[in-house]
Formats: C-alpha cells, sequence, structure tokens
C-alpha cells in the first residue's frame, strides 16, 4: 500500500461497537426531528415518529445494537433487495433483458422514463423495476407470496417474520400508481402474469416486519460473497452478490444514490418504513430504522446514523 494509505481498522465487536452505536443512537434521538413520516400509505401515517434503532451484524456472527433495535417495521422497498436475489436465483442471465442497471435519477415511483424506455425499467429497485422483479416471482412460484416469507425466514432465522395486513390493505387501496407501472409495462408486453396478481405479490413484500437486528442478520451473505456465514448456505453466487452490491450503490437510495456514494460509500437499500440497510463487504451489515423521511423518501435519521458509523469506523468501500 501507499505510505499514508493504511486502511481503516474496523472494531471487533466485543470491543467498542456497542458504546459507539449507544453514542450514535443516543447523539441522533438528540437532534430535532426531521423529515415527515410516507403519508401516502394510511396505515404508515400513523406509526411513532419518535422511535429509532440501530443494528451491526457481523460475518463473525455477532450482533451489536441500540435503540429500538428489536421493534419490528415495515420493510417497503428494503424488499425488493430479497426479491431481486430471489428472481436471480431462477431467473439467471435472462432477468436482463427485462429490467437495466442504470440508476433512474428520478423519483422511486415515477412513471416518465418507463414509458420512453419502452416497458424495460432501468433497475430493480425503483418500483417499476421490483414489479417487474414481481411477475418474475408469480411467474416461477406457484405460491410466490409464502415462497417469499419463507425466503425471510430462512435468511434472518426469525419463523415469526409476519405481513402487517393493516398495511397490506392499506397498500393495494392507495396503489394505483404502482397498478399504472405494472399496467404499462404490460402494455409494452414486458409482464408475463395478470397485473392483479404481480401487484399483489409486490404489496405483499411490501408489508412484511422486520427489526433491525432481523434486517441486518438476513442480509449478510452480500458481505460475505453470497454465502449466510451461519449456515453457510450459498444464497447466491459470488458474482450475483457482486452485481446486486453494484446496483446497490448505484440504485439503492434513489435520487439521492450519488450523494449517499459520495457522503458515506457503501451499498444500501431505503424504505419508506424509515429503514435503511447498508452492506460492509468483509464485515457485516448495518441495519438503521426511525420513520420520518426526507424529501427523496430515505429515512433522515437512519441516514444520519449510517453516515456517522460508516465516517467514524472508515467503513467506505471507496
Ligand atoms: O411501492 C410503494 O409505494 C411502497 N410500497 C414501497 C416504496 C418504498 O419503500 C420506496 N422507498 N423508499
Amino acid at each position: 500500500p501507499r505510505k499514508g494509505a493504511a486502511m481503516p481498522t474496523i472494531p471487533a465487536i466485543s470491543e467498542h461497537l456497542g458504546e459507539t452505536l449507544a453514542t450514535i443512537h443516543r447523539d441522533a434521538v438528540a437532534r430535532p426531528v426531521q423529515g415527515r413520516l410516507a403519508d401516502y400509505i394510511p396505515a404508515l401515517a400513523v406509526v411513532v415518529p419518535s422511535q429509532c434503532g440501530i443494528a451491526v451484524a457481523t460475518l463473525d456472527g455477532e450482533v451489536a445494537a441500540a435503540g429500538d433495535a428489536e421493534t419490528a417495521f415495515s420493510i417497503q422497498s428494503i424488499s425488493k433487495v430479497f426479491s431481486l436475489v430471489l428472481s436471480m436465483q431462477r431467473m439467471g442471465a435472462s432477468l436482463w433483458s427485462r429490467v437495466g442497471m442504470e440508476p433512474s435519477g428520478q423519483p422511486f415511483n415515477s412513471i416518465v422514463q418507463l414509458e420512453w424506455e419502452h416497458g424495460i425499467p432501468r433497475n430493480p429497485f425503483i418500483n417499476a423495476g421490483a414489479i417487474l422483479v414481481a411477475d418474475t416471482l408469480v411467474a416461477h412460484f406457484s405460491a410466490s407470496r409464502p415462497a417469499f416469507l419463507g425466503f425471510l425466514r430462512k435468511l434472518s432465522g426469525n419463523e415469526r417474520l409476519m405481513v402487517n395486513e393493516e398495511v397490506l390493505a392499506s397498500e393495494s387501496l392507495h396503489g394505483s400508481r404502482n397498478a399504472a407501472l405494472a399496467h404499462l409495462m404490460k402494455s409494452f408486453g414486458n409482464l408475463e402474469a395478470e397485473v392483479g396478481q404481480v401487484l399483489d405479490h409486490y404489496f405483499f413484500q411490501c408489508s412484511v416486519e422486520m427489526n433491525c437486528t432481523d434486517l441486518a442478520r438476513s442480509l449478510l451473505f452480500l458481505a460475505n460473497r453470497g454465502t449466510q456465514p451461519s449456515s453457510g448456505e450459498v444464497v447466491c453466487s459470488q458474482r450475483d452478490a457482486h452485481r446486486v452490491n453494484a446496483i446497490l450503490s448505484t440504485s439503492g437510495m434513489y435520487d439521492q444514490s450519488g450523494q449517499f456514494a459520495f457522503s458515506v460509500g457503501l451499498p444500501a437499500k431505503s424504505g419508506v418504513g424509515g429503514g435503511i440497510v447498508a452492506i460492509v463487504p468483509g464485515y457485516g451489515v448495518i441495519a438503521a430504522w426511525s420513520p420520518p423521511l426526507n424529501a427523496h423518501g430515505n429515512s433522515s435519521t437512519a441516514l444520519w446514523m449510517i453516515t456517522r458509523l460508516a465516517g467514524k469506523l472508515g467503513l467506505s468501500i471507496y
């Protein structure tokens, strides 16, 4: 290595990580609340906004946490990471002729680009792309919803993971924009299944509830070249883990992905439930949660906590 370019040392969890998280959490909740709850889905507008938690799971099986890290919340768009991995397992290279890998630069639920680009969504993390991925799951599984939930239960080791039925009903009732995206893709011949079935799956996956600890544990395989460290199970190939992390780096935070890469430098995914997960390759996974969102639909406080932690420990991949 170049002189003066020593790699930062990431503290082992047993040393100071628990204390570091406690300090970051304390400072985070002392800040004035920034942002607004997601209110386009009424069931998300009624959560307690002051809730805040953070957890870090490492490849050696340890977990450190602070605040409301055991409180389950709506994973929303974080579900798009799991559905993409499940779809990549089944579709192989053919998936990439139906969805792209470029950042969209548009809000997560934008419609305009999809028509210009003939019903091929820019990437699997904007809503159009995630609905396309949901279509592949509906087409490949006889029962895609239990298959999806079973996948999350196995990855997290938490058999009690459930869907929040109230959020699910609310999503379906207020899902006209997602329905518009799905119909537009269907009109271009890029959806195989019926629009109603695809949306049912998509709303279901968004309505699963997990806590920070569950989320951090369940995504460890992405920090470990595709293999879940606790079980040794190969969830995806090393190449696919690389690909998922690459698209997370460029598109996981929607139209704030560039700024997130600039300031934090980790593959990450947010959801409008207020959760953000960040992958630290070779080390572990950070999951942070607090409901109020900034203008990009990303949790302001979770973003602040992850930025602090990554800066303090020197976690950037760049
Ligand atoms: O598609 C929707 O409207 C939601 N169920 C999920 C969107 C979401 O979480 C976007 N992320 N920030």
